[in-house]
């Protein structure tokens, strides 16, 4: 795929700096020969706080005049974008992160330049800003993100990795709700029940609804507020804990679990990919993380076949890295063992990979199960279109999203069937990736004991067969690892 062009860059940094409120300020020049009003000489933009929300000031400086408009971000960004295009050839943005300069040619045969140059030259943040002060769950100085090349030696992110920081910053911000909720973690001076508010872009756990993770920009301070952001040394897992990220590829969200747990936690990522093992317990060892973190070559480990009439799988000892787990099965009555996982997450586990993830967590007997699935591939050539269906879901990509939905649908209810209360929702906005559904699966504490035993109640298994049925399916790779027939 060839390189992006400097225009396309520059469009990206401009809409990054307002999505994210980092803009600084952006100055348009050079007036294109020709352009529509001949009196304007520049436009400036910069961040103001208005009663209404963040808003950027365009000031467009004439020759006799100046005229001041506020306008919304995304306005604003369709706003400069157009004046790039008509009236101006030169743009210069600065955001706390980088300055870029933007140069056109009035000859369009010449193709534009655009240099960007990470920041210590960037003027300091605007102080309308909202981001004013936020403290960070995970530090943007950390040695770890330095050494997977997601920020450079001052803690901005590098060109480029702005969405992949976010996203780390995302997921270590809500799987510090979710170990909470799960249990698992207690905070500084927060008792150690289960949370009962998540917290905002955190739908309550047994509600399926669609929520998009973050909340919006212009809800001020929310963000903030409600997750209770606080430095990552002020998460206490309740007791030592095991986690493992399945399919971790470059470990950026298996570091910041360990990042966010600490000492208190024992992690293993599992990967196939040789190379990308060796680099992440390269920099495991570098940055202090070995041996509570270690990423081990593999696949997924398959869990046992489940019992004859699909009861359960029992705890399961998990081969990964001396997990030094029981390997009883829970037999109902007796006391039961530890488990071996307390948590897994497969974020964007090539299609089934996720199914098998959520298994392995289950059979290890894991309380806190979090996915992002990808490529849904298994059900796609097996989806039959109800006929009321049938007319739309001949566009492929309709087909395409539906089978998507089906099988993350499907996965969520299978969980419940397991005993797992489950929520999905989007975990960043679709700016930073579009693989950005999640599946967040809590089993509560008064199953524990029982590891992975579970016996579906019969209303919820008709609701999930009937699901399936509607859909033709009669077959789908979790449920056969649960032991539960769909059809
Ligand atoms: C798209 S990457 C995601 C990496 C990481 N979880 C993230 O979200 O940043 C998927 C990774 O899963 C690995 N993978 C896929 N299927 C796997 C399996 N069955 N066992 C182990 N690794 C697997 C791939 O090699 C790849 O590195």
């Amino acid at each position: 795929m060839p390189a992006p062009d400097a225009l396309t860059r520059f469009r990206s940094l401009l809409h990054e700096a307002l999505e994210q409120a980092m803009l600084v300020k952006l100055t348009l020049g050079k007036p294109r020969p020709g352009a529509p009003d001949p009196s304007l000489r520049n436009v400036f933009a910069r961040p103001v706080l208005l009663k209404a929300g963040p808003h950027i000031s365009l000031l467009y400086r004439h020759a006799t005049r100046d005229i001041t408009k506020n306008l919304s971000p995304a306005e604003a960004e369709a706003t400069l974008l157009a004046l790039l295009e008509e009236a101006f050839l030169d743009a210069h943005l600065f955001t706390p992160l980088h300055g870029a300069q933007l140069e056109q040619s009035a000859d369009a045969a010449r193709p534009a330049r655009l240099r960007v140059k990470t920041a210590a030259s960037a003027p300091p943040l605007a102080p309308a800003t909202h981001d004013r002060g936020k403290a960070r769950v995970i530090a943007p100085e950390a040695p770890w993100l330095r050494a997977l090349g997601v920020t450079n030696e001052r803690g901005q992110p590098r060109e480029g990795m702005s969405h992949k920081f976010r996203q780390i910053e995302k997921f270590a911000e809500l799987l510090r709700s979710l170990l909470g909720e799960a249990g698992l973690s207690t905070r500084d001076q927060t008792p150690p029940a289960p949370r009962l508010d998540p917290g905002p872009g955190v739908p309550p756990i047994g509600l399926h609804r669609g929520v998009s993770y973050p909340p919006p920009a212009d809800a001020q301070g929310v963000e903030g507020a409600g997750l209770n952001l606080c430095p990552p040394s002020s998460l206490r897992p309740t007791a030592p804990l095991r986690l493992a990220d399945m399919g971790a590829g470059k470990g950026y969200l298996t570091f910041a679990l360990a990042d966010l747990l600490g000492e208190g936690a024992e992690i293993v990522g599992i990967e196939r990919r040789a190379d990308l093992v060796a680099t992440c317990n390269h920099v495991a060892a570098d940055c202090g993380f070995a041996p509570r973190l270690r990423f081990i070559e593999g696949d997924i480990p398959a869990p046992p076949a489940p019992h004859p009439g699909g009861s359960g799988i029992g705890h399961w000892s998990l081969d990964i890295g001396h997990f030094s787990a029981s390997s009883a099965v829970a037999d109902g009555g007796k006391a039961a063992p530890a488990p071996a996982l307390d948590a897994l997450i497969a974020l964007h586990a090539c299609d089934t990979a996720t199914d098998d993830a959520l298994a392995a967590g289950h059979a290890a007997g894991a309380r806190l199960l979090v996915v992002s699935p990808c490529c849904q591939k298994e059900l796609r050539p097996r989806l039959t279109a109800p006929p009321v269906l049938a007319d739309a879901l001949r566009h492929g990509i309709f087909h395409e999203r539906q089978a998507e939905f089906v099988t993350d649908a499907l996965r969520a209810q299978l969980l419940e069937c397991a005993g797992y209360r489950t929520k999905v929702f989007e975990f960043v906005s679709t700016e930073h990736t579009a693989k950005n559904l999640m599946i967040a699966a809590i089993r509560p504490a008064s199953l524990a004991a029982r590891g992975a035993e579970f016996s579906p109640d019969s209303s919820t298994l008709a609701r999930v067969r009937a699901f399936a049925a509607f859909y033709g399916i009669r077959e789908q790779r979790l449920a056969r690892h649960l032991g539960l027939s769909l059809a």
